[in-house]
């Protein structure tokens, strides 16, 4: 028998830290009920005390899902457990999540708090926690640069409260796998009461060791991973989850142990995040990205197609490639659209909203043959856009023109708070022509700092997915649209992120000081 090894996705807390990455409630409760059907075990959903939207949207996904525990992040005080504990309470099964830093420099400069007064924190935060929950994680935060000596003290007490996770943090993706892997046998050797615990690893990428250094930790006793889709996470991002348990899965001869992960599952889900955080996912990454199984270079491809494992290690069907078929088209009615939407976990509050999807859904297919399930998750994904919260900016027409040795020209048509205004601008070319034509109306003074275009499906009638990400005042947001025709795309993604700007919450962040 095989040890489980827990997969917990942090894509809903420490993925949404990414600047730019910040998720309505709608969204988070998609992105998790498809993590259900990938099968995790945990779905760290939030960090409830941040704000009244996040409290929202744990709760939310707390009800919205069955077969995974969820789990809300505290830090190691009141208000923040009171917050995490209420948020969770709808849930089948719920965790809360708590953390002290335990490094000297997160000590001494963040915290101003002894080592003595660091332990009876978390055992006083552990004790309050477990008055909501019995399934209670700790993490000593910072771990990977923390003392072991003072780590064994704060760890062994954590059990002795009642903590029944221990998390272990390399919050600043400092550690390589050796010594990350000699830090978890120690603990479990020396800290006497670990066997009453799972010991998890929580690994971030800065030196690009962040699935290295929790394989390693995996090989010396950890059973949870903490993780997120396609590395989603701040800075360099978070351990990836594709990659642990497709490493876990191909290389079964080196890890005794197994997940319930659906590995068929794993592509669907990395598009969804990729396709409502507006953080494309680069083509050589490593399980999702576009070229992880095109064998392109002649020689490999003929030594795939006679024998596949020459230059294969995992069957791209088992992570959800070539599972890509055209599922709809001009004649599929109104019913076989809301099944298929059903099927890909999508479901609408109300029927005037699944019947606006549908009109878009017509007018899509009208002007591309085939209709993919990216498009449909695509086409549902523009559609929450141009429902956003508090919408001050919509786009009401579009029109372009460009050639050869003239300048580029839009005229755009904007709602702005019940009054509809137009304006011209000239520019390098029609996107830029675009964006000018509409900051001209908005005067927003954010300062793009991203503009991106990439394509759902094949083809050039493909739906093409823009994000567009803006910057003011320190605050960023990742603005997205879809359209076959890419300049309207682009002016949905730049309509989009300067609402999303103008009605951004301010929130705390769980590892700044309180
Ligand atoms: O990286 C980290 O230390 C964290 C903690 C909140 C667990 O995300
Ligand atoms: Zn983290």
């Amino acid at each position: 028998m095989k040890d489980h090894l827990v997969i917990f996705d942090t894509t809903l807390r420490d993925g949404e830290q990414s600047p730019g990455a910040s998720m309505t409630k709608e969204e988070k409760v998609r992105i998790a009920k498809q993590l259900e059907k990938l099968r995790v075990d945990v779905i760290e959903a939030g960090f409830p005390a941040a704000s009244q939207g996040d409290f929202e949207s744990v709760q939310a996904v707390a009800s919205a899902v069955k077969d995974s525990t969820v789990c809300g992040l505290a830090r190691a005080v009141e208000k923040d457990i009171m917050r995490a504990g209420e948020a969770i309470k709808l849930a089948n099964a719920g965790r809360i999540h708590t953390f002290i830093a335990t490094s000297p420099i997160h000590m001494e400069k963040k915290l101003r708090m002894t080592p003595n007064q660091v332990v009876e924190r978390a055992v006083w935060a552990i004790k309050r926690a477990r008055d909501f929950t019995d399934d209670v994680e700790f993490s000593p935060e910072d771990a990977g640069r923390s003392d072991l000596d003072f780590l064994c003290r704060v760890i062994e007490a954590a059990i002795d409260a009642g903590a029944t996770t221990i998390n272990i943090p390399d919050t600043v993706g400092y550690n390589v796998p050796n010594q990350f892997g000699n830090l978890f046998k120690a603990l479990i050797e020396r800290i006497p009461n670990s066997d009453k615990a799972i010991f998890s690893a929580h690994c971030h990428n800065d030196l690009g060791l962040a699935a290295a250094n929790s394989l390693a930790a995996v090989r010396n006793g950890a059973r949870q991973v903490e993780c997120t889709l396609n590395g989603l996470g701040e800075r360099a991002g978070n351990t990836a989850l594709e990659e642990v348990v497709m490493a876990i899965k191909t290389r079964q001869d080196i890890f005794s142990v197994d997940t319930r992960i659906n590995t068929q599952e794993i592509l669907a889900t990395s598009r969804l995040v990729s396709n409502i955080t507006g953080f494309a996912v680069q083509p050589n990454k490593a399980i999702v990205g576009a070229n992880a199984f095109a064998h392109e270079s002649g020689i490999h491809q003929d030594g795939v197609l006679k024998h596949r494992e020459t230059y294969e290690i995992m069957r791209a069907e088992d992570v959800g490639w070539s599972t890509n078929k055209m599922v709809m088209g001009k004649h599929s009615g109104r019913n076989a659209f809301k099944t298929r939407l059903e099927e890909l976990g999508i479901d609408f509050e109300t029927e005037q909203e699944l019947n606006d999807a549908f009109i878009r859904f017509k007018e899509l297919a009208d002007r591309k043959h085939e209709i993919y399930d990216e498009d449909l998750q695509s086409l549902v994904t523009d559609n929450n856009i141009q429902r956003v919260e508090n919408e001050i900016y919509r786009l009401i027409s579009l029109k372009s023109s460009m050639g050869t040795g003239e300048p580029s020209n839009a005229e755009v048509v904007l709602w702005m708070q019940g009054e509809e205004l137009s304006a011209s601008a000239n520019g390098s070319g029609v996107v830029d022509a675009t964006f000018k034509a509409i900051e001209s109306l908005v005067q927003s003074g954010t300062t793009l700092e991203l503009y991106s275009v990439s394509n759902v499906t094949n083809g050039t009638d493909s739906l093409g997915e823009t994000t567009v990400r803006l910057e003011k005042g320190g605050r960023i947001v990742n603005g997205m649209g879809s359209d076959t025709d890419i300049v309207l795309a682009s002016a949905k993604a730049y309509v989009n992120a300067l609402n999303k700007i103008a009605g951004e919450q301010v929130k705390d962040h769980p590892q700044a000081s309180v």
